[in-house]
């Protein structure tokens, strides 16, 4: 899809007020529950799958199966995201073979639950794998290996995977050079990205070829870079069908900023994927709130967020994803660098119980 050559206005200014014109005509932001009447509310768990008229997904791992978990995943997601075995980092061993166990264990689970699946991604910065560095300096060997693991991975899952992310995380966090990684120095800062899009186009035909990004809603410098470079792959005709904004936040992040973001993200006209959201109750420095005060804050930004992504055009409402299943489950547990095993981002605690963030989005849905 590329925007109309010699448009005078950018494909984007034009799309940007039109979307802004729907916004607005969709009246204020509603005042947010209030978690303690919020939680007075009990009945019956609804289903978000159910309840959501787009795909509502969450990201799994297959070490989290079992029986707690699977109940959760299986019946309350309409998709899901693969976090961990359907990257390099799992697939592509150190003599070059492939493994595809955990890849294939999370495809069944989406064909078993009638889960469509978003596979979690082919290119990324952070990997710097020995059977490629062996081929530095070597172009042509370079571009046919990467030309290859591609090919193996996206026609592997070609008929299972609705959308890959293919290329993730590409702009630095100053906002105004793109990442530079083994992909780039031996592939070029844009020939990287060209180049994946076009093997996974060919690779995987019906899969939506999708750019994920974090840090969209908390860096404009950031955001707008982003746009601009996804925005110029589509005018050169690279194979792009959507944008992923991850929205990992925390409770600190000002109300609005995600709704700006999103509709900023919307501005190309493309589907849009909130990918990866999680909202800590961790800070980086200190803070005087006490948790109660902290649960209140990352329940509004989850009613705004999925609100945000309600007022998108239907067309542009691609997933909502949340970015695990249990407090448990998340990265902002399991990771190396967490201190404190406290945080709660998700919607079901560490025994899959559903707590306010989930009756939260389910009031969204319903309208609340
Ligand atoms: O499954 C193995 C386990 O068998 C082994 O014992 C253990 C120790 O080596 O590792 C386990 O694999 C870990 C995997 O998570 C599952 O827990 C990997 O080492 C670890 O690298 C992997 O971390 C993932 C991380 O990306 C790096 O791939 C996190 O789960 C995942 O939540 C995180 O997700 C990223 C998105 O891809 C991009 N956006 C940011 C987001 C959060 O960092």
């Amino acid at each position: 899809m590329t925007a109309a050559r010699g448009t005078r206005l950018s494909r984007r200014s034009v799309l940007t007020s039109a979307l802004a014109l729907t916004a607005c005509g969709r009246g204020a932001t509603r005042a947010s529950a209030d978690p303690a009447q919020a939680a007075a509310r009990r009945g019956p768990v609804p289903l978000l799958r159910d309840l959501a008229p787009f795909q509502i997904g969450t990201e799994i791992v297959s070490d989290d199966f079992g029986p707690g978990f699977d109940a959760v995943a299986s019946t309350q997601f309409s998709q899901i995201t693969s976090g961990y075995e359907l990257k390099m980092e799992y697939i592509l061993q150190p003599d070059g073979r492939l493994r595809f166990e955990g890849g294939d264990r999370i495809a069944a689970f989406c064909a078993a639950n009638h889960q469509a699946l978003h596979a979690h991604t082919l290119i990324w910065y952070i990997d710097n794998p020995p059977s490629f560095q062996k081929l530095e300096g070597d172009r042509k060997a370079f571009d046919a290996a990467y030309g290859r693991y591609i090919q193996a991975v996206a026609g592997r899952y070609a008929g299972q995977a609705r959308a890959w992310d293919v290329v993730n995380e590409p702009i630095n966090d100053d906002g105004e050079t793109l990442r530079e990684s083994i992909w780039t120095r031996n592939l070029g800062l844009e020939g990287h990205f060209i180049r994946a899009h076009e093997a996974a186009r060919e690779a995987d035909p019906h899969a939506l070829l999708f750019v994920n990004e974090y840090g969209l809603e908390s860096n404009p410098k950031k955001r707008a870079k982003f746009l601009n470079f996804v925005e110029a792959m589509l005018k050169r005709g690279v194979p792009i069908d959507g944008i992923g904004t991850q929205n990992h936040v925390n409770f600190e992040l000002p109300p609005g900023q995600i709704t700006a973001a999103l509709r900023d993200a919307a501005s190309l006209g493309l589907p849009v994927h909130l990918s990866e959201f999680d909202c800590s109750l961790q800070t980086d420095g200190p803070s005087l709130m006490a948790r109660p005060d902290r649960l209140k804050a990352q329940n509004r930004l989850y009613r705004e967020a999925l609100e945000a992504f309600v007022a998108l055009p239907e067309k542009q409402q691609y997933a909502f994803t949340i970015w695990g299943v249990r407090d448990k489950d998340s990265w902002l547990r399991t990771a190396t660098w967490v201190k404190d095993h406290t945080d709660a981002p998700l919607l079901f605690d560490d025994d899959a119980r559903p707590k306010e963030t989930f009756w939260t989005l389910a009031d969204v849905l319903r309208g609340r």
